[in-house]
């Protein structure tokens, strides 16, 4: 008996141990209270390169209530090397309108759709022009994946897009794709990742940059989002496994740079942050906050240049724009000393921005949101964001750890875009010339005693 019991115990306490173990290796910042990946077209359960199980929709077990000959799956032809085979190869094709019901508890969702334009069953894929529906959300009309792939910057062969959406109280996320007249829709996978409530709409004013005397903004969650953009400013792109739990990419910020060669790569990531209840963990993982991207310590050139980032967005829609800070230079030890004005579209932001006072120290990040209405004069498609020294702080400099930039959707729900135009030779990745490795364009400085003012 006793023989028996004490191996036992010693397997149980080892066996809780190992979980505890495996447990604490994996502990997110934020668990998911619903996450639906579904690789539409496919026969069978397949996993991706993250690791992640794609669930096959065979017994249409999300679209019940669809005539059955309105769809059918097919494979691409033709598969890139830079395309995934999961969950790019297989796609559903839609011949005329088809709701996925998805259930899911009240709350903000990501709904990421995916796309890769081939021949699908011998159709032309440019041909194909659709709509697509989040419950009462339009997030795309007479939308053309085979023209907006080849618009992308950077290159790409396929196309993620990622919508916010909130599901109140009918608990259905429904997706309906609705061809153009004459043409055919297809999706190649469907993601839905819950999210914290308050993360990105959250009841509270927001600068509205452009507005006379001040105005601001109130984003709650009757309004859908998309995003545009998400950086991890001056470092590596952080991959959606690797996020706080809502599988979100943070892309590298160079392609958006404006005259990278004048501005350094800090990387700190050795660098403890203290997140707080209004930057919790969850917010951006913490590669975000340890890479930066900063002018440099030449006071004279700062001052007479901004530090610029700019974005191709579509005119006339209300763009969030979320920017990440932590205060991590060892000189920067009292308020005053590291102050900077952020500029979008030309207009002050906001002035004498002091990301050690406002965090009330260092190692600690703070986001700062603010709400613009792109479309306004001449560079009506273009987002700028600048940042200039302010002239009264100690070191005349600025920088940027991360930033996020959300279209709102209009006032009748619609975040659809125009098609961009045609591009002339559409060239997959593989097929361009080798464009110099970023990390040739901006230096890497590991080090950072000599950034400010020697
Ligand atoms: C998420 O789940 C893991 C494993 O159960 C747990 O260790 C972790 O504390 C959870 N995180 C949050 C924010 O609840
Ligand atoms: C496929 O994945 C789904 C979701 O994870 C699961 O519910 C289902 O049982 C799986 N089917 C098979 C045949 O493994
Ligand atoms: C689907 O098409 C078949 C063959 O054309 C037809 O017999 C069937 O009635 C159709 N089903 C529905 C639900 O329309
Ligand atoms: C929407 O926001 C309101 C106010 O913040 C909140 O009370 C409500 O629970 C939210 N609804 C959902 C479905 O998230
Ligand atoms: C989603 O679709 C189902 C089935 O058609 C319908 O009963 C439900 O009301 C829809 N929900 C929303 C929010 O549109
Ligand atoms: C959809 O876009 C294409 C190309 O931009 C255009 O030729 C077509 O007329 C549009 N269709 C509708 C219904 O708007
Ligand atoms: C930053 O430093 C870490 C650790 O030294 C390294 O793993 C990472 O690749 C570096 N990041 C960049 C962008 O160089
Ligand atoms: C920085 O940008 C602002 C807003 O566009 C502009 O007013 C200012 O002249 C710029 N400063 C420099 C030095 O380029
Ligand atoms: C987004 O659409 C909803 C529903 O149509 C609307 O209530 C909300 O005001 C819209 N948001 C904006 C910023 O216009």
């Amino acid at each position: 008996m006793l023989y028996k019991m004490i191996p036992l115990s010693l397997n149980t306490f080892l066996i809780s141990l190992l979980h505890a173990l495996l447990l604490s290796a994996a502990a997110a910042a934020y668990n998911a209270t619903d996450i639906i990946l579904l690789n539409c077209g496919a026969t069978s359960n397949t996993t991706s390169l993250d690791g992640r199980n794609w669930e096959a929709d065979t017994n249409s077990k999300y679209s019940p209530f669809n005539d059955p000959n309105t769809s059918f799956s097919s494979h691409a032809t033709r598969q890139l090397p830079s395309v995934p085979l999961v969950p790019y190869w297989s796609a559903l094709i839609i011949r005329s309108k088809f709701t996925f019901n998805f259930p899911v508890v009240p709350g903000p969702k990501f709904l990421r759709l995916y796309f890769y334009p081939e021949t699908y069953s011998d159709l032309d894929i440019a041909t194909s022009f659709f709509s697509v529906t989040a419950n009462s959300y339009i997030l795309l009309n007479n939308f053309s994946a085979s023209l907006t792939v080849p618009a992308m910057v950077p290159p790409a062969a396929f196309l993620i897009k990622e919508y916010v959406v909130t599901v109140w109280d009918s608990q259905m996320l429904n997706v309906t794709f609705t061809p153009s007249p004459g043409s055919f829709a297809f999706i190649n996978a469907i993601e839905i990742v819950s999210m914290p409530s308050v993360l990105y709409a959250h009841g509270s004013e927001i600068p509205l940059v452009y507005a006379e005397g001040g105005r601001s903004f109130t984003l709650d969650n009757t309004t859908a989002l998309e995003t545009m953009y998400r950086l991890n400013v001056g470092g590596k792109q952080i991959e959606n496994k690797d996020d706080t739990g809502m599988y979100r990419t943070w892309r590298q910020d160079e392609d958006y740079l404006v005259a990278s060669k004048w501005v350094a790569v800090y990387n700190l990531s050795d660098s403890p942050i203290k997140y707080t209840p209004d930057t919790p963990e969850y917010t951006a993982p913490k590669e975000v906050y340890t890479t930066l991207r900063i002018m440099g310590s030449d006071s004279q050139f700062n001052l007479k240049n901004n530090m610029t980032w700019s974005f191709t967005v579509d005119a006339g829609f209300c763009y969030l724009v979320r920017l990440h800070f932590c205060e991590l230079l060892a000189q920067v030890t009292n308020r005053n000393q590291h102050v900077f004005n952020i500029f979008i579209n030309n207009q002050v932001a906001e002035e004498s921005v002091d990301v050690f006072d406002k965090a009330g120290g260092s190692g600690i990040p703070i986001h700062k949101d603010y709400v613009v209405l792109a479309g306004n004069g001449i560079k009506a498609k273009e987002l700028q964001l600048e940042l200039h020294p302010c002239p009264s702080s100690t070191y005349d400099d600025a920088f940027l750890n991360g930033l996020e930039i959300f279209k709102l959707n209009g006032t009748a729900g619609s975040l659809a875009g125009p098609n961009p135009n045609p591009v002339s030779s559409p060239q997959p990745p593989e097929l361009l010339p080798e464009s110099p490795k970023s990390h040739e364009k901006s230096k890497i400085l590991p080090i950072m005693g000599a950034i400010l003012g020697n």
